[in-house]
């Protein structure tokens, strides 16, 4: 999403300078150009050259610098700035910015910006937290800048508490969701992913290799469209997403409890878990010991979540189910697409390369009542983009 955009990094004063380098890589190796200005109080903390170094582009500091193209270069820089963001932002700089005062060139160019602007407060937490500061960024959020709360934890100053600049790898999210078109917003929707847990005794249980990570990849790309996302997870190893309200849960009743106690209130549902069918018809209070000879295990149905879900479809919802299959994959997914009552299937074979468990690919079929689109070899974050982009335009018509 950052590819071809061109960020302004502001960089102000603070100790925290240091993981604006971090954020300038990331950033670069996500293809956008960056622009950094720093104000000369950051010059004590880390100096131009590494951030040159790093972008391959002039740093500015001084507004009069007279060795420049003759330009005028606060406003070439606002002109080609596709988003801007100030961190780590010092409580000087948002008091600057929250006045409009403009007397260096990080303010100067901020205030001739007009694309979105994003700030991330780092200082002292009774810096923070004092009412002058709070004040400054309130005036901040309603001149339209989208202020990232600062991390908690032990300061430079040795305090423990809020005013820590947040990792650049979340940094660089907020950038992402200022970058996308909120095409979303005001949409509700809930979203499954991973694997269930079915208990046979305290110690074991039975599953899938089912990873998470395409469920995980459609509620971040819906949050970063600007949708309002529940994600319904089963156990995996994935960090929630940001901006999504994530309910862990283990078994297959667990999660139809939490989907269908949320299901009436969504406009879109997407169930890309890997649910069981089956469960251990007793879970033994004692673990199982083992006895000469063999075993057998006697089984159970689970409900089908989203059969029951396509049976209780509240008007204008949309429905989109999941496929996985080794054999006749088109037939066996419009039967199911069918039979649960579904708008949309998203089929995929575990036998074609790059497509399902545990990779960060995936090869899938949209499928609908009259149309099938094949889309090809996508990384999962792409192929969450191009279904939400079909479910879109099919809520629309
Ligand atoms: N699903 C569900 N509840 C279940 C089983 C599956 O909600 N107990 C959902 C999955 O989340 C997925 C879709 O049903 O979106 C398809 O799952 P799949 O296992 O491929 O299909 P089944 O209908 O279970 O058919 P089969 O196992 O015979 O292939």
């Amino acid at each position: 999403m950052l590819r071809g955009k061109t960020v302004l990094l502001g960089v102000s004063g603070g100790i925290a300078a240091y993981k604006a380098a971090a954020l300038a890589s990331m950033l670069v190796k996500a293809g956008a150009m960056v622009d950094v200005v720093m104000t000369p109080n950051a010059l004590h903390f880390i100096t131009p050259h590494t951030f040159e170094g790093i972008t391959k582009r002039r740093v500015s500091v001084d507004t009069f610098d007279r060795s420049y193209a003759f330009e005028v270069e606060h406003i070439a820089l606002a002109k080609r700035a596709d988003l801007v963001i100030i961190a780590p932002a010092t409580a000087n700089v948002i008091a600057k910015l929250a006045q409009g005062l403009a007397d260096d060139m990080l303010t100067t160019t901020v205030l001739a910006c007009t694309c979105p602007k994003l700030v991330a407060p780092a200082m002292n937490t009774a810096m923070y937290q004092n009412p002058a500061t709070q004040r400054n960024l309130e005036q901040l959020r309603q001149d339209g800048f989208v202020v990232i709360e600062p991390a908690s934890g032990r300061l430079a100053c040795g305090d423990v508490g809020a005013g820590k600049l947040p990792e650049p790898a979340m940094l660089a999210e907020y950038l992402e969701r200022a970058s996308c078109p909120q095409d979303l917003a005001g949409v509700r929707m809930l979203v499954t992913a991973g694997p269930t847990r079915e208990a046979l005794d305290p110690v074991r249980y039975l599953t899938n290799r089912s990873s998470g990570k395409m469920g995980y990849a459609i509620a971040r790309a819906a949050a970063m469209r600007g949708a309002a996302v529940t994600l319904v997870s089963g156990p995996t190893a994935l960090e929630p997403p940001l901006f999504v309200e994530t309910v862990p849960v283990e078994s297959a009743r667990e999660m139809f409890e939490a989907v269908t106690s949320r299901s009436q209130e969504q406009d879109i549902i997407i169930k890309a878990a890997a649910v069981a069918d089956y469960r251990p018809a007793v879970v033994r209070e004692d673990k199982i010991k083992k006895l000469d000879g063999g075993s057998s295990l006697e089984l159970e149905r689970t409900d089908d979540i989203l059969r029951f879900l396509g049976e209780h479809k509240p008007d204008g919802q949309f429905l989109c189910g999941f496929s996985m299959e080794t054999r006749d994959m088109l037939e066996n997914s419009r039967e199911k697409l069918q039979r649960k009552r579904l708008d949309m299937i998203v089929a995929n074979n575990l036998k074609v390369e790059g497509a399902g468990f545990g990779v960060d690919t995936n090869v899938v079929t949209l499928i609908t009542s009259d149309e099938t689109i094949e889309l090809p070899l996508l990384s999962k974050d792409e192929v969450a983009f191009r279904l939400l982009d079909e479910i879109r335009a099919r809520r629309k018509s």
